[in-house]
């Protein structure tokens, strides 16, 4: 292992410039007090860099970050340009250009919050389904107006997916398919034939089978149940979201968007760019100090995210929160307040 790591840093839109900045702060001490270096090859990528060049990323993003050992990545979006430019420009077209079939979604309760107790991974197919873009609309502006939007699932895109989440779950734990093929008969029902397959290679595993609608009943009513879930890319999109609020905010959820083949991370928290508050340095900056201690794990430096996670928690526990859970920190004392606990 080398003993500096390059890491591409993307801020990107919105309160993304506010947390990515927190979170560099915390990975700088991580590493000073693990011994390891940290060079961050900052990127001005998004919504500004699309005013002014008329793209959202350069032509060569994808092979910078690529070539990074991993990008801490802020937000997207902004409301005065539409998603369909600056999400597909941006993070959707990096997971499939890298091929970033993995987005990995951890859920668990909040230390020092009531809510119960439970720890979930929500894994996440990250380049097809609903996601792959197909699709258009004929006759438009007349009465036939007509948009269809292809849903397109692999045999080779489900297994890599499903062969990760079950090499994810803990001894004794449970990995949940998350399907619909009820509803959904020809694609949800090559995903419960392919997960079939794949469950046959992991005799010593327990799984099941649940639609979509239970799982997110079951979420809310027991989430204690779960281990592990493996899910399509639109499902997964939106139970992450279920359980950021399981969570009581979508502050503090963080992601991997990686292949575990070729190395290649991005790193982000789920929270988006949030114009309502961006730029009053009061978002909640746990969800990219979160996704930080993950990309300090995919670069192999489990001890500093060790720490990162737990000065976190010790954060929470005492009872130090932003506006979205319920406190009055701003985004820089929540830094303040992490790095504290570093120490
Ligand atoms: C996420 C986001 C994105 C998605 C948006 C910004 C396109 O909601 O990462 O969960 O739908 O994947
Ligand atoms: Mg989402």
């Amino acid at each position: 292992m080398s003993d500096t790591h390059r890491i591409c840093v993307v801020p990107g839109d919105g309160v993304g410039a506010e947390v990515v900045p927190q979170a560099l702060r915390v990975l700088r001490a991580a590493a000073a007090a693990c011994g390891f270096g940290l060079e961050f090859d900052h990127r001005p990528w998004g919504s500004a860099y699309y005013r002014e060049h008329g793209r959202m990323m350069p032509a060569d993003a994808a092979a910078v970050v690529a070539d990074a050992e991993a990008t801490l990545f802020g937000a997207v979006g902004t409301p005065e340009v539409p998603d369909s430019i600056t999400a597909w420009g941006l993070i959707l077209s990096l997971r499939q250009q890298l091929e970033l079939y993995l987005n990995l979604r951890p859920v668990r309760a909040v230390p020092g919050t009531p809510g119960g107790d439970f720890a979930m991974l929500i894994v996440r197919e990250n380049t097809e389904g609903e996601y792959v873009g197909t699709g258009g609309r004929l006759y438009a502006g007349t009465a036939a107006e007509t948009a269809t939007h292809t849903s397109v699932f692999t045999r080779r895109g489900i297994e890599r997916a499903v062969e990760y989440a079950f090499r994810a779950v803990p001894e004794g734990g449970l990995l949940t398919s998350v399907t619909k093929s009820n509803a959904l008969p020809v694609t949800m029902g090559l995903w419960d034939e392919v997960t079939a397959e794949v469950a046959a290679r992991h005799p010593g595993t327990g799984w099941e089978r649940m639609h979509v609608d239970a799982v997110a009943y079951q979420m809310v009513r027991a989430p204690g149940r779960f281990d592990v879930l493996v899910a399509s890319n639109l499902f997964g999109d939106i139970l992450s979201d279920l359980g950021a609020g399981l969570q009581g905010t979508l502050g503090l959820a963080a992601s991997g968007n990686v292949n575990p083949q070729t190395g290649v991370g991005i790193f982000e928290p789920i929270h988006g760019s949030a114009p309502d508050i961006a730029g009053r340095g009061v978002a909640n900056p746990l969800g990219a100090i979160n996704s930080a201690a993950m990309l300090l794990d995919h670069i192999g430096r489990t001890e500093a995210a060790e720490l990162v996670r737990a000065a976190v928690d010790a954060t929470l526990s005492s009872g130090i929160t932003p506006a979205d859970l319920g406190g009055n920190r701003s985004t820089q004392e929540m830094g303040d307040a992490v790095l504290e606990r570093m120490a």
